[in-house]
């Protein structure tokens, strides 16, 4: 049987420095776990701009469509700031999204116990937090219609629609109640109810979801503003939070902020079922490109190798090697090793990206 197979998509910024890291990861499964993976790579964002002069050529998008899982780094830069909107790095990511129909955004905030005094909120309230935000990825006013700039009467006039179908808030719906039912139990779904239309089919739906198909799965429904309030005043009451494009895009960068660095935290974006079973999928770190440290060895790739044990587990079924993986890099952050993001107010000597990953492969090889 053929190799599963990964396309790795580094794109810009620090997106190449932490993707170096995951393939001596891959590297060392194939050497010392005797899994293999064909991986295949090829160029997104401002790289890809440069290149081709589209964020996404159309043949990286067909390679995407057919592997059983992309990895992606980072897109954008402020060299990029100047191009049209429909050039722009981003739009590379987010027609990778569409086309290949991630509907399901997974966003898991976790506290690892070495970093509880790196947030900005008291350590007892985020110690052993682990919560999952379930982000809608492929509609809502990301790419609802009408949109664009126009003209009217004598001023310009931006608009853009807030858009969801029964069936697009019903389908990620039941993802999140899938993952709470692995998980606590829990499901608060978050919206606008009292001022969107689509805020109050989306409470409906949600509810009707869960009434027919999930009624031992425990939910509750929050508006967005009181939950990114509760967020950060007591986020250890959540387990999964449901919510859509826009809302989980923001509340998403606040939940990992809790954890006391975005340098930490994977993604999994999910279809679909394959032929195969298992979904079509894309992981990504949360962090951005960070142009600012790109290129000089300071990146935190954590977030990076995370997004890959997300992979082993939801696209190869390597549940076991998944957890090989977090436990590793928690072994690393529990032995005090740290990238310049990870540094408290009482320094010390930061190591280097590849000096972290370096220190992931010990671990992993101190597991075996
Ligand atoms: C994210 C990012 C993207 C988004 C950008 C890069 C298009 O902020 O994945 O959260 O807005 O979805
Ligand atoms: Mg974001």
């Amino acid at each position: 049987m053929a190799n599963p197979s990964i396309l790795i998509l580094a794109g810009d910024g620090i997106g190449p420095e932490v993707m170096a890291e995951v393939k001596k990861i891959i590297g060392w499964y194939d050497a010392k776990r005797g899994i293999s993976f064909d991986v295949s790579e090829d160029l997104v964002g401002g790289c890809a701009y440069d290149k081709h002069g589209t964020p996404l050529h159309d043949d990286t998008m067909a390679k995407a469509q057919e592997v059983d899982a992309v990895l992606l780094g980072a897109v954008g830069g402020p060299k990029y700031d100047v191009l049209d909107f429909s050039v722009k790095p981003e739009r590379g990511l987010l027609r990778l999204r569409k086309e290949m129909d991630l509907f399901s955004n997974l966003r898991p905030a976790q506290c690892f116990d070495a970093l509880a005094d790196f947030s900005s909120l008291k350590k007892d309230v985020v110690a052993g937090l682990d919560i999952v935000i379930v982000r809608e990825l492929t509609s809502g006013v990301y790419f609802g219609e009408p949109r664009g700039i126009f003209t009217e009467g004598n001023e310009r006039v931006g608009i853009n629609t807030q858009r969801y179908t029964e069936s697009e808030i019903a389908r990620v719906a039941r993802s999140a109640f899938e993952l709470a039912r692995r998980r606590n139990n829990k499901v608060c779904s978050m919206e606008k109810a009292n001022v969107m239309e689509s805020g109050i089919l989306w409470r409906e739906v949600v509810q009707e979801i869960h009434d027919k198909e999930y009624p031992d799965v425990e939910l509750s429904h929050m508006y967005a503003d009181a939950g990114a309030m509760q967020l950060c005043r007591w986020p250890k009451q959540f387990d999964v939070i449901l919510t859509d494009n826009l809302f989980g895009d923001l509340l998403s960068d606040m939940a990992a902020m809790l954890t006391g660095s975005l340098g930490m935290l994977p993604s999994a974006s999910l279809g679909a079922p394959m032929a195969n079973g298992r979904p079509k999928a894309l992981y990504e770190p949360v962090h951005g490109s960070a142009p600012d440290i790109a290129g000089q060895g300071k990146a935190n790739p954590i977030a990076c190798i995370l997004s890959f044990a997300m992979a082993l587990r939801y696209s190869f079924d390597l549940g076991d090697e998944a957890t090989r993986l977090e436990q590793a890099v928690e072994k690393v952050l529990a032995d005090g090793v740290r990238t310049a993001d990870l540094m408290g107010p009482e320094g010390g000597t930061p190591v280097s990206t590849s000096a972290m990953g370096d220190a992931v492969i010990a671990a992993l090889d101190a597991s075996l």
